[in-house]
């Protein structure tokens, strides 16, 4: 068998609820340039990514003004109610182009600070891997279980547990599979190692640098500013 190829999926079809901002967060302005071009620049820095297929949302009328990055075919098509279902439509459109054991690397538009560095030791770790998996954070806060009334029922284990961050990288036809059967049994799915999961997986977690933040509320935009900032100093 030939060398599995890899390829990045961005969903970028959200609204950014959150957020709050006048536009989807992913078109914010991030150090003078826009969230989405990070995102699209750091996922094709390990020259081993073949392709990017971005999921839009159907409205969307700022793609067209962003720049590409060098060196890697980008697509579009638009995305779904949910993030399960943009992926699943970005998934269908490597049809013809990619192999059904090709790795997938799905990558929230909303993470532009991550490390090259981890995003190659990811393709490293797992390329031998029969499942695939993702990079994770160990939590470090001391975690409750809330019941009635926001009051604590429990005071929940910390050993063990860990943020699930993107990257998340799976064999294509494994992936599909997982989340066509999570959607048919109506299962919502909040990231692809949940569908793998759900199908009976175990997925690997790769610890990566706790950097890499979602922009989810409007505090982290200054934050994302300053992480980049200082990963160019390093
Ligand atoms: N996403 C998507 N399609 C959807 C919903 C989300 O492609 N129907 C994408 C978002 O654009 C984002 C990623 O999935 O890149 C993670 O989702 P999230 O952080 O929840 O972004 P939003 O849904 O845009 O934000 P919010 O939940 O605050 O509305
Ligand atoms: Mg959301």
């Amino acid at each position: 068998m030939d060398t599995p190829h890899y390829w990045g999926v961005i969903p970028a079809a959200g609204q950014g609820t959150r957020m709050g901002a006048q536009r989807p967060k992913q078109y914010l302005e991030l150090a003078g340039r826009r969230v989405l071009e990070h995102t699209l620049e750091r996922l094709a820095a390990d020259p081993r990514i073949a392709g990017i297929v971005v999921a839009l949302g159907p409205d969307d009328a700022e793609w067209r003004h962003l720049t590409m990055p060098a060196g890697v075919e980008v697509w579009t098509v638009t995305g779904g109610a949910e993030r399960c279902h943009s992926v699943l439509n970005a998934l269908e459109s490597l049809d013809g182009r990619a192999a059904p054991t090709d790795w997938v690397l799905v990558h929230d538009a909303a993470r532009p600070c991550l490390r090259p560095a981890d995003l190659s030791r990811l393709l490293d770790v797992l390329a031998g891997d029969p499942v695939g998996g993702l990079l994770a954070l160990p939590v470090r806060d001391t975690m409750k279980r809330a019941g009635a009334g926001d009051r604590i029922d429990a005071t929940v284990d910390r050993d063990g547990l860990w943020h699930a961050l993107t990257p998340q990288m799976f064999r294509l036809q494994a992936l599909r599979e997982a989340l066509d059967k999570a959607i048919a049994a109506d299962v919502l799915v909040t990231d692809e190692a949940a569908a793998m999961e759900w199908a009976g997986h175990r997925p690997r977690l790769v610890a990566g640098a706790g950097d890499n933040l979602k922009i989810t509320r409007p505090e982290d935009l200054p934050l994302a500013e300053y992480y980049l900032a200082r990963q160019l100093r390093d």
